[in-house]
């Protein structure tokens, strides 16, 4: 695959947040923040590199509770802005226009209807194939299949409304195609709410999720206990090397929502799904504080000290305590996983703390220059003159 550098991906600019078109639920915000990023990113890898195909397949597609005429706050429309952009980036790069292929799948009527007015106001160039499906994505996921070129690259993006309809082994077939990956909205709060709930149908809806009972959920680390086995199942059903995720917070409030959970086999893909959270996260950390702001405001009458800039402030300073954080828990988790020496190479390290942890590629590179520093790693990157190590650099661990 071909790499380009973080240069290239940076003039990537997401498309200006429209904040007021957010309100009230800015946690579909970070959801959209993290698709568009992400997106984005693999349409130009994929596409600039071998591929010259692209599906994506929106299971749930909505419109749902969009503030704006034009749907712009809607994945429809967000997917089929950012691959008309990389299409054209990657048609006057490489001189050749990718295929672009879009099914939408949405079981409402009326939602039907405005799907295709979405697909009428993007103006698509003549290389985009667009699907609608009107019906429940579990019975359509043969027909879906039959429409997905086998030799694109293919992203699938599940975001349903409630659990039913998302059993893991049903939807193996259309997730576990060669060349895909999948970002789903595993709905935390709902899962957590009904897991041990006294109707059985509920119980067992609830299991399929996973394909198994979620088991052991003491209330010690219930929380982390519930998303492990659903990243777990993840990965050993539908074969998927890495399954990250992400937590996304209540706007106002310290409560998990959602986890967006992401799932491929390429380092690289695990990669930028942590950058691209990254990304999400320093926006939505100000944002939240922006939200509480606004309820306060409400409910005093009065305006609040807190104007963008110290929103912002706020927010970075909040972003920063979270990433100190989760390398607290990386650290934490190779000294007391370490009882006996172990040697890898760098990007082995990477792979397995950013697939446990919300943690960048960069992040992991302070952290093992940090236990270097505390006398548990050989220094193996300072002979080649560099201050962090990179991919092939042979991590050496002792345990004190
Ligand atoms: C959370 S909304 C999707 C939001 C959209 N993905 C976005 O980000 O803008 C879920 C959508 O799935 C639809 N839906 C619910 N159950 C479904 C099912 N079993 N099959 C297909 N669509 C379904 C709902 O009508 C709703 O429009």
């Amino acid at each position: 695959m071909v790499e380009f550098g973080t240069n290239f991906l940076k003039l990537l600019t997401l498309a200006k947040i429209n904040l007021e078109k957010y309100e009230g639920r800015e946690q579909s915000l970070a959801k959209h923040l993290v698709l568009e990023n992400y997106l984005e990113g693999l349409a130009v890898k994929t596409l600039m590199s071998r591929y010259t195909e692209f599906t994506f397949v929106d299971a749930f597609s909505g419109p749902w509770n969009t503030q704006d005429d034009s749907f712009s706050d809607t994945s429809p429309a967000i997917s089929l802005r950012v691959l008309k952009k990389i299409s054209n980036i990657v048609s006057a790069k490489k001189h050749r226009e990718p295929k672009v292929t879009c099914i939408f799948c949405e079981r409402d009527l009326s939602k039907i209807e405005k799907i295709y007015e979405i697909i009428d106001s993007a103006k698509l160039p003549k290389n985009f194939t667009v699907k609608v499906i009107h019906g429940e994505f579990l019975k359509s996921i043969d027909e879906i299949i039959t429409l997905v070129p086998k030799s694109a690259f293919k992203m699938c993006f599940i975001d349903p409304t409630g659990w039913t309809g998302l059993d893991m082994k049903s939807i193996k077939p259309l997730i576990s195609l060669p060349n895909s990956e999948v970002l789903i909205n595993f709905m935390y709060e709902f899962v957590n709410r009904f897991i041990n709930h006294p109707n059985e149908a509920i119980r067992e809806g609830i299991a399929g999720l996973s394909g198994s009972m979620f088991s052991n959920l003491d209330e010690d680390q219930r929380e982390s206990k519930i998303i492990d086995h659903y990243r777990n199942a993840l990965s050993e059903i539908c074969d998927y090397k890495f399954t990250p995720a992400a937590q996304i917070l209540e706007p106002k409030v310290n409560r998990t929502l959602f986890y967006l959970v992401f799932g491929t086999n390429h380092s690289k893909g695990l990669e930028l799904f942590r950058a691209s959270q990254h990304r999400m996260a320093t926006e939505y950390s100000w944002i939240r504080q922006r939200a509480l702001d606004r309820a306060i405001e409400e409910k005093t009458k009065q305006e609040t000290l807190f104007g963008e800039d110290e929103q912002r402030l706020i927010g970075r300073a909040t972003y920063d305590s979270w990433v100190a954080e989760q390398k607290l828990y990386a650290r934490a988790y190779i000294i007391q996983e370490s009882t006996k020496p172990w040697t890898s190479s760098f990007s082995r390290v990477a792979e397995s703390i950013m697939n446990r942890f919300a943690l960048k590629e960069t992040h992991v590179k302070d952290l093992v220059v940090e236990i270097y520093e505390e006398g548990f790693v050989d220094n193996t990157w300072s002979h080649g003159r560099r201050k962090k190590p990179k991919d092939d650099d042979i991590i050496s661990y002792t345990p004190k």
